[in-house]
């Protein structure tokens, strides 16, 4: 088991190469495909679900193979690859509701009832988050019924046979064996055993036809090569699937995804929108150039993704953070880094976000960076962010007003945050306070 220290210690290691997330000065304004976006976005959710890094990836891979190994049409092949990437995603909305997602679910309180109550209820969420990510009626379908068995074994009141849709039943032969995945050791061992337990699975689980096809997949050495490549995400981001955002509807589409994170963290509803819509005032008013305020804007509302990293009890625990859940709560800038770095253009966001805890007098995380260090979109996200938690409920204490927010942050001034940063932070505020 790696320790918290060595997982810091190797998630950190190349913390400090900025260089990686350099803007490209030619490339216009922000512009990017759904499937661009959610691709890596889907690694996130595997962390809150406490999955192998990649499971929603692999799923959508093995959808789309089959689909297209079926000769669907091109518009389910892509269906495929969105309720792969997405067939989970209600898991993180299943923990807010009260119920521990399966991989944190502790071992006594785990009984069936609160299994399939978890399962039912992300596959609700999940399918009612599609549909707000305008994904199209047979995603959504096809994450409602994915737990649904082929011989109405299933979930209570699913639907089974030929009433369960064609992507429904891709998905979870893609499911299954990403799970088989999972439970073994090595690839090899599951190349070995895959087919025949797929087929197994065929008329009960499984659709049986669905079944034989997978299992005729699995005997094919170039699928598990994709499924084990390293290529795996860089080739379905640059797929390019669901059509291209700009604009409003692009931090609309962002803004989705931000508030199912709120919800996990117990935030006040809006809490990352209200971030991205000071950060991108802030940004504007000390005159930093239209696409990069629209990369400060982005990186804001996207500033706690990385926090679905962090176990929920943490994240809604009542009291101080001992030394050890620090560690690990201060391990979400970087987690933000690794996800958001994959989405084409968000580079110099996912920099900024990773150092949205540094501080200018070297004292924060996860770099220690210093001084002019610290970038100053990664400042501009960090003071709306404490503005926005200082004024709100949190578990650990009541909401301030926004005159003693501004004594608080006005005190960080040096420390925190350069003072510059802080004086056009409280001119910005102020002035849309008045009007
Ligand atoms: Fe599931
Ligand atoms: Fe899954
Ligand atoms: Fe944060």
């Amino acid at each position: 088991m790696t320790s918290n220290a060595q997982r810091i210690e190797i998630l950190q290691a190349d913390f400090l190469d900025s260089r990686l997330y350099d803007e490209d000065p030619g490339a216009g304004p922000l512009r990017l495909s759904r499937g661009a976006i959610l691709a890596p976005i889907s690694r996130a959710f595997d962390l809150a679900e406490r999955r192998r890094s990649g499971h929603a990836q692999r799923v959508a891979y093995v959808s789309m193979y089959l689909a297209s190994e079926m000769e669907l049409d091109p518009d389910h092949i892509e269906g495929a690859f969105f309720a792969g990437l997405l067939h989970d995603l209600g898991m993180a909305g299943a923990a807010t509701a009260g119920v521990a997602p399966t991989g944190e679910a502790s071992g006594d309180s785990a009984n069936w009832a609160e299994i399939v109550k978890t399962l039912n209820l992300h596959c609700e969420i999940g399918s009612r988050i599609v549909r707000r990510l305008g994904l199209g009626e047979d995603v959504a379908r096809a994450v409602q019924h994915h737990h649904d068995c082929w011989d109405g074994s299933g979930m209570p009141g699913g639907l089974s046979g030929e009433r369960l849709p064609v992507l429904a039943r891709i998905l979870a032969a893609a499911d299954r064996v990403e799970s088989l995945f999972d439970q073994e050791a090595s690839p090899l061992a599951l190349r070995r055993t895959a087919a025949s337990e797929i087929a197994a699975m065929g008329g009960s689980e499984l659709d049986p036809k669905i079944a034989e096809v997978m299992a005729e997949l699995a005997r094919d050495d170039g699928f598990w090569l994709g499924f084990y490549g390293e290529e795996l995400e860089p080739t379905l981001v640059s797929l390019n699937y669901g059509g291209m955002l700009e604009g409003t509807p692009l931090q609309e589409f962002i803004g989705v995804i931000a508030d199912l994170v709120d919800s996990r963290n117990g935030r006040t509803p809006g809490h990352s929108r209200r971030v991205a819509d000071m950060a991108g005032r802030l940004a504007e008013a000390r005159g930093i150039p239209a696409v990069r305020t629209e990369l400060v804007r982005t990186g804001a509302m996207l500033q706690d993704i990385g926090t679905l990293g962090v176990p929920i009890a943490l994240l809604h625990k009542p009291d101080i953070l001992n030394v050890d859940e620090m560690a690990t709560m201060q391990l979400h800038p970087t987690y933000a880094r690794d996800i958001l770095s994959e989405i084409p253009r968000l580079g110099p966001a996912a920099w900024w976000v990773a150092c949205h805890h540094e501080r200018v007098d070297g004292k924060g995380y996860p770099g220690m960076l210093e001084g002019a260090e610290v970038p100053v979109e990664a400042q501009i996200i960090g003071i709306c962010e404490t503005f926005e938690a200082l004024t709100n409920d949190r578990p650990h204490r009541q909401a301030m007003s926004a005159a003693d927010a501004f004594d608080i942050i006005r005190g960080l001034a040096g420390q925190r945050f350069e003072a510059d940063v802080v004086d056009s932070f409280e001119a910005t505020m102020e002035e849309s306070l008045a009007s």
